[in-house]
């Protein structure tokens, strides 16, 4: 990757990936096949859930590519809450994807209106301190419940995974990770659920200007902002596509134009509300 490093320290020590391979809405049966063409493509982060029903046809991609276990960035998210539920879904997980550890483990919503996130958050410090996951985080997680964690249990996350691309790029948010030292990891980073950004100005004029896509173009701003990225495909040629956004730079003024196009409106769940 021009100009950026390839991989992140996060505050317990494992190292991410920039850039990875999301598996949302990838059915199991296909998970497998799209998983193999990410990791020959180059990709070694891989992100799925017990939520995404996949785990087992990721697991039997990994085993399938012939890479070392430990050559592959490999996370997971947990939906249920309450300590013991916790454990029991790493315990699944770990099954399914057929691994005696995860790199990332997440808990994937707050769901606040359940009342234990900070329990589970535990659950999950816990599980690192015995080695069953190098590196604990949260997903869709807000301030007001990080900072909730981490008065409480005395441990921050590692890194938050939430909504974020160029019309809502969450400022506040990642402010607040930089001051705890949180990495930031964005999801639904093509941003297609609304909006019609890769018709949007500042994006075409970057894309013509690199001779790139519209999408590389969103892909390589996150990047260039901070983030890990994790697209997500089925379509080869767009596994491919996306990983290209590594070997390009946008200038400060292509950036700056893209900030722009921030408009504070998730796509979407809303962390208050999801899962209660
Ligand atoms: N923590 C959470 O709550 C949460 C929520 C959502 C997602 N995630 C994670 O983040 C990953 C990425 O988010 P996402 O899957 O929601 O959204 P995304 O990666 O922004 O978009 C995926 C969609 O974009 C299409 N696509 C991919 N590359 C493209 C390209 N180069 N040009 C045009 N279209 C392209 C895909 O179509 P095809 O597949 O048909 O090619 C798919 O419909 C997920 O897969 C998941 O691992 C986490």
């Amino acid at each position: 990757m021009s100009e950026l490093s390839t991989s992140i320290t996060l505050t317990g020590g494992a190292v991410i990936p920039r850039f990875g391979f999301g598996t949302f809405k990838i059915e199991d049966g296909d998970s497998q096949a799209a998983v193999e063409t990410a990791l020959e493509t180059g990709y070694r982060l891989l992100d799925t859930a017990t939520g995404y029903g996949n785990e087992e046809g990721v697991g039997r991609a990994l085993a399938a590519s012939g890479l070392d276990r430990g050559d592959v960035f490999l996370t997971s998210k947990v939906w249920d809450h309450g300590y013991d539920d916790v454990r029991k879904g790493l315990e699944d997980s770990l099954a399914r994807l057929g691994t005696d550890y995860l790199d990332l483990y997440l808990l994937h919503w707050p769901r606040p209106a359940v009342g234990k996130y900070v329990e589970s958050w535990q659950a999950l410090v816990d599980a690192r301190a015995e080695g069953l996951i190098r590196a604990a985080g949260v997903s869709n997680f807000t301030i007001e419940h990080l900072d909730r964690i981490e008065t409480e249990t005395g441990a921050a996350a590692e890194l938050n995974q939430v909504e974020l691309h160029p019309y809502f790029s969450q400022p506040e948010l990642r402010a607040y990770h930089a001051e705890h030292l949180i990495a930031t990891e964005s999801w639904g980073p093509l941003a297609l659920r609304g909006g019609g950004l890769f018709d949007e100005p500042a994006v075409k004029a970057a894309a013509e200007a690199h001779d790139r896509t519209p999408a590389q173009v969103a892909l390589r701003w996150n990047l260039q902002r901070g983030n890990v990225v994790i697209p997500k495909s089925v379509t080869p040629d767009r596994i491919r596509e996306n990983w290209a956004t590594l070997d390009f730079s946008l200038t400060d003024a292509e950036l700056d134009a893209i900030d722009a196009l921030d408009t504070g409106v998730r796509q979407g769940g809303d962390p208050a509300v999801v899962g209660n």
